[in-house]
């Protein structure tokens, strides 16, 4: 199958994950392209797609909104997973909930939708930027599972094969 994989990071953490997801997808002798969603200029001939973005401010990035809003049609009549990468949920984290993303999941409509904790590393952002997640109360870490992201990367291949 021809599997697009697009993933949005401002810091790199996200697309961290997006290539663990790729290694495994590749391994299951899929075509896989990886493409940042801003870069993407057509969707024609891929047979699946797996759509991540880091979530700010409870929201994916606007080139993750912006590339689920000029495909969706084309996403609609195929099979899509989605993932999110955030900090709410992990110890002390209380930065909002990355689930509320929801406007963009439901247009997506995806198989399945997952979360994975994300990485705070103040030395990597803006003062801005440091300052509003220490206000959302992020605790300094990366708190990436790649159990967790590999397991999910071969769900999706084991529902590809099933279908
Ligand atoms: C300014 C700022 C706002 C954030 N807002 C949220 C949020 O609303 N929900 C969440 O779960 N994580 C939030 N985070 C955590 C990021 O999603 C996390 O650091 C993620 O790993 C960043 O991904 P990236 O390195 O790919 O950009 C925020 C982080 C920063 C710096």
């Amino acid at each position: 199958m021809k599997i697009l994989l697009t993933a949005s990071s401002r810091h790199g953490s996200t697309e961290e994950v997006a290539d663990v997801i790729a290694t495994e997808l590749r391994q299951g002798g899929h075509d896989l392209e990886v493409v940042r969603p801003q870069e993407v200029s057509s969707v024609e001939g891929y047979d699946a797609f797996v759509v991540g973005s880091a979530v700010y401010m409870t929201s994916w990035t606007e080139e993750a909104v912006d590339f689920t809003r000029r495909f969706r049609d084309a996403l609609a009549s195929k099979p899509v997973w989605a993932f999110s990468v955030g900090l709410s949920g992990l110890p002390h984290g209380k930065v909002t909930d990355p689930r509320r993303v929801g406007p963009v999941l439901l247009s997506l409509d995806p198989e399945e939708h997952v979360t994975f904790a994300g990485r705070f590393d103040p030395s990597r952002l803006s003062l801005r930027e440091r300052t509003i997640a220490k206000v959302g109360g992020a605790s300094e870490g990366d708190f990436r599972d790649w159990d967790e992201v590999r397991t999910w990367a071969r769900s999706i291949l084991a529902a590809l094969s099933a279908s």
